[in-house]
């Protein structure tokens, strides 16, 4: 498939971090049997992921800034775009040895999110879109699924963990949405979650608490795919509150609802 300009300084920069991505996933393998485990291995990863992908990205647009999970906010010069970086979006995944976890590359122009790339290296999967031009899974387009009803929904989310997010609330939440969906599914790393919505493997996904780099690529991602994204509570700035919805159309209004009671 023939990429835009952009798209392929994105790719290439994916795949050219990549590389030494696997090569840490098999050492990462074998350090699950040590006792100190791979944690400090896998921060020297992250860390030199965000260094390949910023050298790489500055290398095509000298100008762009940079909003990076490692390094976090680095203004560009020419004040309009922004690079918003998550070097391994499902850190936890990736300690423990589980091939779940993406580089995630998101483009924004005067705020507005332009082009995004999410890029599993273990399994190969590269989902790109770009505003206006639809969404691809390793070439193939991208449809959010059309099922309407929540009975037949699997439906993704994430769960706050020791000393992050509101558990109780997470817990009502959870039990509204049990009680009417197919199936939940909690796989560890937001950013491809997204994805899911996009390709139709999930039918919805919710999670408080997210970043920008969590998100960035995958909402252009679900709303090139036709789906919405949106704030859990409303409003469609979920980028900036990090408590973000995706579905269709008509799973949305449904998944709110039951979020809504949730809250009650
Ligand atoms: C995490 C993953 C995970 C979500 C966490 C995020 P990270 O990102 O996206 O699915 O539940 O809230 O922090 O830390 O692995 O880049």
């Amino acid at each position: 498939m023939a990429y835009s300009t952009i798209l392929n300084v994105m790719v290439g920069a994916a795949r050219k971090a990549s590389r030494p991505i696997r090569r840490d996933f098999g050492e990462v393998e074998n350090l699950q049997v040590s006792v100190k485990g791979p944690a400090n291995f896998v921060t020297k990863s992250d860390k030199r992921t965000e260094d390949i992908l910023s050298n790489e990205l500055q290398k095509a647009r000298p100008t762009y800034g940079f909003l990076m999970e490692e390094s976090g906010e680095i203004p560009g010069t020419d004040g309009q775009h922004r690079w918003i970086i998550d070097p391994i979006d499902g850190t936890t995944n990736f300690i423990h040895g589980i091939p779940h976890f993406a580089i995630s590359i998101g483009l924004e122009r005067a705020g507005t999110l332009v082009a995004g790339v999410i890029y599993n290296p273990i399994t190969d999967e590269l989902y790109i879109a770009e505003r206006g031009r639809g969404a691809f899974l390793n070439d193939r387009r991208l449809r959010v699924a059309s099922r309407r009803k929540l009975a037949d929904a699997v439906v993704a989310c994430g769960i706050p963990h020791l000393g992050r997010g509101d558990h109780e609330l997470f817990r009502s939440e959870i039990g509204k949405v049990q009680a009417k969906a197919a199936g939940i599914r909690r796989m560890g790393a937001a950013s491809l979650d997204l994805a899911y919505v996009a390709a139709g493997r999930c039918d919805a996904f919710w999670e408080r608490g997210l970043s920008e780099w969590d998100l960035a690529a995958g909402i252009l991602m679900v709303r090139e795919a036709g789906g919405r994204v949106e704030d859990i509570d409303g409003g469609s700035e979920a980028m900036h509150t990090g408590n973000v919805l995706a579905a269709n159309d008509e799973l949305f209004t449904q998944m709110q609802k039951e979020l809504k009671i949730g809250r009650q």
